[in-house]
């Protein structure tokens, strides 16, 4: 029998996982990133966590087929390269190499969203469908198309970034990790709701949200299921502009169905409500027919069991 490896490197962990080739999850194993010890460090803890994954299986090393690994930023991925991850603090990494070197094994990289979106398509909330947009939401917001059963690559590997849509007009825009301003991620990611929200509370605005010592997107959440108006304006505010960057990737790629995971899709209707209508005022009629906008339901797996598909065939 063959395995396959995949891997999740983000910035404060590691996950692994070990797949069978039908997409199903024989073993987990995680441990910390420790970004701050350097890229070595990083690369030597993925080759580390991927040996003891499968030394806790019933396989042993040599039926490994290959291992993936999704990456939180710009990769160019035929040349194997994380080019910019900020959350990762790794620019130009030759990631392939390097793995591939300590594991001699064939290693894949791919963008962490775009793996999500092949998970979900494996086996999660996508499965047997082949025209899908996921979105995942968490620290930033990343996003992985898929056309025909495919991934969509473009140039160098960078398509998907949906996170980096320019979306908020200039007179309201902050600026995002990627230098530029007005991106999605600033408003829509769990990072952003907390600093809408916390802004809110400075601004000396009257909501329950000012009673807490620290502010969570969650908190933002459920303040907002209690009617809290500066909340509810925020959490509004979050999904509006997903569901009109929809609206957009609709009249590009035309998916049947449009996915969200990460974190701050757990909010559920509160956050998924409005993205629905957002997106139903700005999408032609004839190109959201039949179309759902559904929650990921691979959770936290959806990225080791994406990157592990990396290798099949
Ligand atoms: C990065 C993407 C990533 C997303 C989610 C964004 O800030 O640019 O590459 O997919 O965060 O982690
Ligand atoms: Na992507
Ligand atoms: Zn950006």
């Amino acid at each position: 029998d063959q395995i396959y490896v995949g891997v999740d490197l983000g910035g404060t962990t590691i996950k692994v996982g070990v797949c069978d080739s039908e997409g199903n999850l024989l073993h987990k194993y995680e441990g910390p990133t420790g970004v701050e010890f350097g890229q070595d460090h990083v690369i030597g803890k993925i080759a580390e966590y991927a040996r003891a994954a499968v030394s806790e299986t019933s396989y042993a090393w040599d039926q490994v087929v290959g291992v993936g690994a999704g990456i939180a930023g710009f990769l160019n991925i035929a040349e194997g390269i994380i080019v910019a991850s900020v959350n990762l603090n790794l620019h130009n990494v030759p990631i392939k190499q390097r793995l591939e070197e300590m594991l001699g094994k064939p290693v894949k990289i791919d963008n962490d969203a775009n793996v999500a979106a092949l998970g979900e398509v494996w086996s999660g909330a996508g499965k047997g469908l082949s025209d899908v947009v996921c979105y995942t939401l968490g620290t930033g917001v990343g996003g992985g198309i898929v056309e025909n059963g495919k991934l969509l690559h473009g140039f160098k590997g960078m398509a998907g970034e949906i996170g980096h849509l320019c979306v908020v007009p200039d007179v309201e825009a902050i600026q995002c990790n990627c230098g530029r301003v007005g991106c999605l991620e600033t408003v829509s990611s769990a990072t952003g709701i907390v600093r809408m929200a916390t802004n809110a509370v400075e601004r000396g605005e009257f909501t329950s949200l000012s009673l807490l010592d620290k502010i969570e997107a969650k908190d933002v959440f459920e303040a907002a299921r209690g009617k809290d108006e500066v909340a509810l304006r925020i959490v509004n505010r979050a999904a509006y502009y997903i569901g009109r960057s929809m609206a957009t990737l609709a009249v590009i790629t035309n998916p049947q169905r449009f996915i969200i995971g990460g974190g701050v899709s757990r909010a559920g209707e509160i956050l998924f409500e409005p993205i629905r209508a957002a997106f139903n005022k700005y999408t032609p009629e004839p190109i959201k027919d039949g179309v759902d906008i559904v929650a990921a339901t691979l959770g936290n797996d959806a990225g080791i069991v994406g990157a592990a598909g990396l290798n099949l065939k």
